[in-house]
Order: structure tokens, then C-alpha cells, then sequence
């Protein structure tokens, strides 16, 4: 990393170095002060030391505390840096939590690949992550210095990527961890199942909303998520039959069993099949009932997700991997896009956070299994490699920090 890339840094206010000087006075007489002096002869000492010489001493001020972040330098370029500037609040609300876990998603491998989401080089990736409150602002008023907490970001700030030992959020991101969680656990939270849950009770209008959305569609029904077994896939399904909806998945026949097991009534097993065969099978199901539709995978099947809809009545339909702007939606169909940055950008969006920890507190909402790698920052582009090959089974990836 060229030299000149730390004095641009230090333009940032928001990564100023912090570099306390310690100035001490002593005396060259009072060597050996009790603790337990009287304040009478405190008072002696003091006028004592006015008379004599006083030495000021500097002691060598404490080296700048450090941050080691895994920079993105370039397109598909990945840096450790050990001595990265440990963060500055940059206003009274924010809060600076200490990693000790993150959880790792297919958008942190496509952005560095594809080049978006990333405002700058360096910047720093990672959306969700777990760990110890390290600092708070003057005006955090619900969060401690050492709780325990999982936050869910949003890429516009660089402090806010999760692939660092120190991340500065907005105190309203912040959440304590669920009783009895570990940090592994907590720090998949943030990305799947937050986007589970909003995207349901806020775009979707699933019942079980901690928020009074309007209701534009009936409440029964059915709803399809085509990637049941993605690990935003597992969270909704829970979601969704938790709210009352019989659940169709979409997945291989390797995944099924997950998504039976946690509430699909219908698993639609795609291998071999054409895409037409699959709708054939989800109408099959649904007749004309299927009113709400998840897509994780891609543009592919969020046009085929189109065809399996309902025909007559209103639809909500969320494309979470993307759809093509050449996909004909038929009118009855409204084409959702969810903004997960409304999280970070909201505040009243943290009673979903809330709302997901409680579910979690009653053991309502079973976490994927955990695929956990040791050893901190340098692990954290393996585990990434390894969700782009697209062949975790439903499996979570967690670089414990
Ligand atoms: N907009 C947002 O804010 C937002 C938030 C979260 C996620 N997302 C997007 O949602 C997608 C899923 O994310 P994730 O982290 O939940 O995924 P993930 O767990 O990494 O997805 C992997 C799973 O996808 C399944 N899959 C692959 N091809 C499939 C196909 N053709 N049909 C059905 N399932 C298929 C695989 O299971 P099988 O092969 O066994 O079926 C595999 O288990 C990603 O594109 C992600 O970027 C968007």
C-alpha cells in the first residue's frame, strides 16, 4: 500500500488518528506520595511544591490504535491492513462495536467482482456482523460499552463495513444479542433473516408486522419463494407460516429436506425440470391462490415466478436477485423493491430488528446451519470464494474475528 494512500486518509475526519499526549507534573522532592495523606498534609505538600521546581514532564504518547480492516484496493482486489486508523464518531449518535463475528453474503463476492456498491478504493465490504460494544456517542441512550450486539449496514459508509475489527453504525442499527446466542449466531442475523422480515411484513404485508402495514391482499394464501433453501429463503419460509401463509420452495433435491423442515407445505424440486414443468407444478399447487412470490436466485426466475402467479387477483412480488426490465408483468402483479438500506436510513425500521429478536428470544425461528471459520480477516475472502461456487447447502458462513 503506497505511503500516500494513509496521508489521503488523513483527510478524513472520520478516520483521524486519535493520539492522546500525556503531559505529567511532578516534583523533584515528592518521590514517595502515600495514598492515604491527609488532606492537612496534602495542603503542606502543595504549598511545598509552588516553592520548589517543578519538572514537566511528556510522556511518549501511546502509539494510535489500530484497525485491521480487509481494504478493497481495486476490481476484484482484496489488502489486509494491519494498521488501519481505528474510527472517530463522526456525531453523538453513533456507536463503535468491537467484531468478533461476521456473517458472509453473495452481495460482499459481487460487488468486488462486478464493481458496485463500492463509492471508492479503499473501501471496506460486510453487511451484518456481531460483537462488544467498544464506545458509544453522548447521545446513545439504549446501548452500553460491552454489550453484546448484531448490526445490520449499509454500504455508503466506509467505518459501517463489517470487515474490520472496529465498526461505526448509527445507535438505531444496533441490537442487543438474543439471550443465550453465541456471536457466530447473532451475526447472521443482519442480512437474511432482516431482509426475510422486512421484506414480508413491510412489502409483502405478511401478518406479524411489529408495524401496522396497510393491507392490500388477504391474509391467507400462498406465497413462493423460488430458492427456498437460500439462507434468506429459510428465514422467510419461517416468517411465512408464522404469519399464516402456506409456503411453496423452490429448491434442488439436495436442499428439499430444509425446506420441509422448516414449514414449507410444498417443496417444488427443480432438478432436471424446465422452467415451464416448474410452474406447471407451483399452479398445480396453488391453482389461483398464489398471491405473494419471493424470488432469490435470479432474472431467470423472477420472470417464471411471474407466470406462476395468480391471474385475478392482486399480487405482491419481490425480486430479491434481480429482475430483467424486459420481464412483462401483468398488471394484477406488483413488482416490490426492496431497499434494505431503509434499515440503516430509517430509524423506525429498527422495530423489525426488534421484532426478529424477539422470535428468535421465544424460539420461534430455527438460524441455518453454520459453516464457522477461525482466524479473523484472513479467512474472509476463502469463505467467499466458497458461497460463490454456490454449493454451501443451505449452509451459512461465518468468519469468527
Ligand atoms: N435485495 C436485498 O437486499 C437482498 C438481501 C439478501 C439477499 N439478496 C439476494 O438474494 C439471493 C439469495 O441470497 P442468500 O444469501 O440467501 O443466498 P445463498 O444462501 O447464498 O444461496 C445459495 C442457495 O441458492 C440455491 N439455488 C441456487 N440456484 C437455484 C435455483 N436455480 N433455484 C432455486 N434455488 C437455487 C442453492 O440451493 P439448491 O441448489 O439446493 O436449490 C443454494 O443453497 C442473492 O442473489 C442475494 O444477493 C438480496
Amino acid at each position: 500500500m503506497p505511503l500516500s494512500f494513509f496521508r489521503h486518509l488523513n483527510c478524513f475526519n472520520c478516520f483521524r488518528r486519535e493520539q492522546p499526549e500525556v503531559i505529567i507534573a511532578t516534583s523533584t522532592s515528592y518521590g514517595n506520595d502515600s495514598a492515604s495523606r491527609s488532606a492537612a498534609s496534602l495542603e503542606k505538600h502543595r504549598s511545598k511544591l509552588s516553592s520548589e521546581k517543578i519538572v514537566i514532564e511528556t510522556r511518549p504518547s501511546s502509539p494510535p490504535r489500530t484497525n485491521p480492516a480487509l481494504l478493497v484496493v481495486g476490481k476484484r482486489q482484496y489488502d489486509i491492513q494491519e494498521s488501519y486508523p481505528f474510527p472517530t464518531l463522526a456525531h453523538e449518535g453513533e456507536v463503535i462495536v468491537r467484531t468478533k463475528a461476521v456473517g458472509l453474503n453473495p452481495i460482499d463476492w459481487k460487488s468486488v467482482e462486478y464493481g458496485f456498491c463500492l463509492p471508492e478504493f479503499p473501501w471496506v465490504t460486510g453487511r451484518e456482523m456481531a460483537g462488544v460494544v467498544e464506545k458509544v456517542g453522548s447521545g446513545v441512550t439504549d446501548i452500553t460499552v460491552g454489550q453484546r450486539v448484531w448490526t445490520s449496514t449499509y454500504y455508503r459508509d466506509r467505518r459501517a463495513g463489517c470487515f474490520q475489527h472496529y465498526v461505526t453504525v448509527p445507535q438505531h442499527t444496533v441490537l442487543p444479542i438474543p439471550t443465550g446466542m453465541s456471536f457466530e449466531e447473532a451475526s447472521c442475523l443482519g442480512v437474511a433473516a432482516l431482509t426475510a422480515a422486512m421484506s414480508l411484513w413491510h412489502w409483502l404485508e405478511v401478518a406479524g408486522s411489529p408495524t401496522t402495514e396497510p393491507q392490500t391482499i388477504p391474509k391467507s394464501g400462498y406465497l413462493l419463494i423460488w430458492g427456498g433453501s437460500t439462507i434468506t429463503g429459510q428465514f422467510a419460509i419461517q416468517i411465512a407460516v408464522l404469519g399464516g401463509l402456506k409456503v411453496i420452495a423452490v429448491t434442488s433435491s439436495k436442499t428439499a429436506e430444509v425446506a420441509k423442515r422448516l414449514g414449507a407445505s410444498h417443496v417444488v424440486i427443480r432438478d432436471g425440470k424446465s422452467g415451464e414443468e416448474l410452474v406447471s407444478e407451483i399452479r398445480a399447487i396453488a391453482g389461483d391462490e398464489l398471491t405473494r412470490g419471493i424470488d432469490l436466485v435470479g432474472p431467470e426466475t423472477a420472470s417464471l415466478c411471474l407466470t406462476a402467479f395468480s391471474t385475478t387477483q392482486r399480487v405482491l412480488f419481490a425480486p430479491l436477485a434481480m429482475i430483467s426490465s424486459k420481464a412483462e408483468v401483468p398488471q394484477n402483479i406488483s413488482v416490490e423493491t426492496v431497499e434494505m438500506k431503509q434499515f440503516v436510513l430509517n430509524e423506525s425500521s429498527q422495530a423489525y430488528a426488534h421484532a426478529l429478536n424477539r422470535l428468535v428470544e421465544q424460539g420461534k425461528l430455527v438460524l441455518p446451519e453454520l459453516t464457522v471459520l477461525d482466524g479473523g480477516l484472513q479467512r474472509v475472502v476463502e469463505g467467499l470464494e466458497r458461497i460463490k461456487k454456490g454449493d454451501m447447502a443451505g449452509k451459512k458462513v461465518i468468519v469468527r474475528m
